[in-house]
């Protein structure tokens, strides 16, 4: 009992003044194998039954008691240090990434975002369709049946196998089949784009075994083209951020528009370049052709099980590299898609700089 009375004073006192590694120092002397307090509870062992039920009892509590007072101690210790880093830590959100960003966004990608953001906000949705497709949603549904020429025209790369439908499965060489694939999928309206990778055996400077295309499509009840031409001159303006865009609508042909058109817009000679926008009458402006557009032709409608009765839209298809180039100005395809860091760095863009209609899609 003596012995008790003698431990809990100066343990406690010490305790209460101790910093981190003196109260762990503390805890072994006492409640380590050795400690202490371990060394009195050994002797309980000793003991006849009667003297231990009279001593266990303070022992077990000095124990507890210790014990206790430490981890109170521990925990107004950590609390205190972690205040003192607080306090003593800053940490400067706004500071700007350090080292300095690397690595850019490709055109390709960034013509992209603009034309989701622009497209977005008028109302339309991004479809999308696979790679590996086959030839009823590339061709037959799209109004090109097995004989016709346009077939031909597509240099398309064919696979070995058919599906299970025995459809010649196909890369695609247009984003079209994505219109098939949404009339099938979900009643109208709908108004959608579909931008992706497409395929045709064909290579030069202008271009590439595999390029981007977009393609855009509006079915509802009487839609006609005043709709359409008011939708590619609003995409153009955005896209090209000026005003003087002006539209030429030629008329042309595609299986699966009736009618069919051809866009152009105007460009002008701005300081020594051409630039889409300005007086295509001007000295050295013209036309160039950047879409291709028209209503939806009825038989591609009924293939999709929907009545052109009921039912009448357009559709556009574009380019998107051929976009990139014409926005920014590069003159090969070929360079677009060799992963030359040089062309990345002169080309890309930063990543943060996130086209919004707000802040503006350009660049
Ligand atoms: N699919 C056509 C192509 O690859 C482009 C096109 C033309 C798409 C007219 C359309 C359209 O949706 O209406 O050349």
């Amino acid at each position: 009992m003596i012995e008790i009375g003698h431990l809990r004073d100066p343990l406690l006192s010490d305790i209460s003044r101790a910093d981190l590694p003196a109260l762990e120092a503390i805890r072994v002397r006492a409640l380590g194998k050795s400690g202490s307090i371990t060394a009195l509870l050994k002797t309980l062992g000793g003991l006849s039954p009667e003297e231990r039920q009279e001593k266990a009892p303070a022992i077990q509590r000095l124990r507890a008691d210790v014990a206790e007072a430490i981890e109170a101690r521990r925990a107004l210790l950590d609390a205190a240090a972690l205040d003192a880093r607080l306090a003593a830590e800053k940490f400067d959100m706004t500071l700007p990434v350090a080292p300095a960003p690397q690595g850019s966004v490709h055109p390709v990608s960034q013509v992209l975002d603009e034309l989701a953001e622009i497209f977005a906000d008028l109302g339309f949705a991004v479809a999308t369709g696979p790679e590996i497709e086959d030839d009823w949603h590339n061709f037959t549904a799209l109004n090109i049946p097995e004989t016709h020429p346009a077939r031909a025209m597509h240099d398309t790369f064919y696979f070995p196998d058919v599906d299970a439908e025995g459809r010649r499965m196909l890369l695609r060489t247009h984003t079209s089949p994505v219109q098939i694939r949404t009339m099938t999928a979900s009643p109208p309206p709908i108004r959608i784009i579909a931008p992706g990778r497409v395929y045709r055996s064909d290579s030069d400077a202008t271009h590439t075994p595999m390029f981007h295309q977009i393609e855009g499509l509006v079915i509802d009840r009487g839609i006609h083209l005043g709709h359409l031409r008011w939708t590619l001159e609003t995409f153009l303006k955005a896209f090209f951020e000026r005003e003087d865009i002006v539209l030429r609508l030629r008329p042309s042909y595609f299986p699966f528009t009736e009618p069919s058109v051809e866009v152009d817009v105007g460009f002008s000679i701005e300081k020594g370049r051409r630039v889409i926008g300005g007086d295509p009458e001007g000295p050295n402006g013209g036309w160039m052709e950047v879409l291709g557009s028209g209503m939806v032709h009825p038989k591609v409608i009924a293939a999709c099980g929907l009545d052109p009765a009921e039912w009448q839209g357009f559709a556009f298809g574009t380019g998107v590299d051929r976009l990139a180039m014409l926005k920014y100005g590069m003159d090969d395809l070929r360079a677009f898609f060799d992963g030359d860091l040089r062309w990345l760095r002169h080309y890309g863009f930063r990543a943060l700089d996130v086209p919004t209609l707000s802040g503006g899609v350009g660049a």
